[in-house]
């Protein structure tokens, strides 16, 4: 039987497709440092009890030794992410903990028989995505907006050379450039990493573009404003959901099984090698209609503000074009308003959440994340 190892094992998508990989009979252990922040209460008990657990880092050698022997596969899980400005800590982390892996792997092939490796990597390394211009015909990856611009608060992508507003096309696998965000650096270096090193070394690896992942289990303790959390908290202290921008940005949420079935595939079929693969939920969602949803889902009457707050490093427009995960044979299978219902459900069966709003909206606007435009979007 072969020995999986998933990093971040007690975490939300972790969690899942450890769940997935005992179904299908592999054996599994998990390293996940229980992160205060995402485990105030700490170990789950989601946590299957009968399985090899180990508390430590993922970059941390003396962990990733105990963690790694004798292990056959990995899913790379773990992470720091968060919207802070604590821009080292992405790096060490995400990216040298994926480093670390291989390390390891090469230095002694006998007690780490590493065969392969999947890494959770995020839409974010496509940072703005990819859009065309109508009046020119052209096709281009924006940098990010500039500050300015959003403080006027102008929130489409424009065309560099004309300046007139943009299409945004769907963001395939080649769309890597310019993430806007130290975490989607963090992340597009740790696909190049294992790409590269896997390639070199002979071990297979396959790295998970996710979208927006949402379901049971996804904490809400951090300050990495999930949509999800943000409006579900908001409703249920009586208080309408707050819509950065205009509310029109466009996203494709994806539920969490999905994305545990996903990351199956990448694990057991070999087209999958030496690939970044778009997880989304394939269908354009506006910031606003997912208010609306979660709202009618609370059976609220209260309607969504749009104060004309923003996010540095927030992106406009990005849906994921799933071709390539479709040819390996995967479809997101949930529609986002069973995402709200699930979400809402788990959201239920914990307890002191509301305290947690408050302050984690306090810290954001503390760090300088949230800010207001000086004028409120144009109609
Ligand atoms: N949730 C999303 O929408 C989303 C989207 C794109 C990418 N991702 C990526 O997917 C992966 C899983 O995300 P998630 O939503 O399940 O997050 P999560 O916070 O629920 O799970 C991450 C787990 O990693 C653990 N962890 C954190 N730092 C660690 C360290 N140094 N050593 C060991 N364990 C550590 C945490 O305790 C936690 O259990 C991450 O790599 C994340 O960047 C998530
Ligand atoms: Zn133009």
């Amino acid at each position: 039987m072969s020995l999986v190892l998933v990093t971040g094992g007690a975490g939300f998508i972790g969690s899942h497709t450890v769940d997935l990989l005992l179904e299908k009979g592999y054996e599994v252990r998990i390293i996940d440092s229980l992160q205060p922040r995402v485990h105030p209460r700490g170990k789950p008990t989601y946590v299957p009890a009968d399985i090899e657990f180990i508390q430590g880092d993922v970059a941390n050698r003396a962990d990733m030794e105990r963690a790694l022997r004798g292990v056959d596969y990995v899913f790379h899980m773990a992470a720091y992410q968060d919207y802070l400005p604590d821009f080292s800590t992405f790096i060490h982390t995400n990216t040298e903990s994926t480093a670390l892996i291989f390390e390891l792997a090469v230095s002694d092939p006998d007690r780490f028989p590493l065969r392969k490796l999947v890494v959770a990597s995020s839409q974010s390394v496509s940072g703005e995505g990819k859009y065309s211009c109508d009046a020119e015909g052209t096709v281009f990856h924006p940098d990010p907006r500039p500050p300015d611009q959003l403080q006027r608060g102008e929130w489409d992508i424009q065309c560099p050379t004309c300046g007139s507003t943009a299409t945004p096309l769907l963001i395939d696998e080649a769309t890597c450039s310019n993430p806007g965000t130290t975490y989607g650096v963090s992340k597009y270096a740790l696909e190049l990493l294992a790409f590269n090193l896997g390639r070199r070394y002979g071990i297979e690896t396959a790295a998970m573009r996710y979208t927006y992942v949402q379901g049971p289990r996804n904490s809400f303790y951090n300050a990495y404003s999930g949509i999800a959390r943000r409006f579900a908290l908001r409703i249920r202290a009586g208080l309408p959901p707050v819509c950065y921008e205009d509310g029109l940005q466009r996203r494709d949420y994806v539920n969490v099984r999905d994305v545990a079935r996903a990351n199956l595939i990448a694990l057991e079929n070999p087209l999958s090698n030496g690939l970044a693969l778009n997880v989304g939920g394939g269908r354009a969602v506006t910031v606003l209609e997912f208010a609306g949803m979660m709202l009618d889902a609370s059976g609220s009457n209260l309607e969504p503000m749009v104060p004309g707050e923003y996010r540095l490093g927030d992106t406009r427009h990005t849906v994921s074009d799933l071709t390539r995960m479709r040819s390996l044979g995967w479809e997101p299978r949930t529609p986002v308003e069973d995402n709200v219902r699930q979400y809402l459900e788990w959201l239920d069966t914990q307890v002191g959440t509301d305290e947690y709003l408050l302050e984690a909206e306090r810290v954001m606007k503390e760090m300088g994340v949230v800010r207001k435009a000086d004028r409120l979007a144009r109609p």
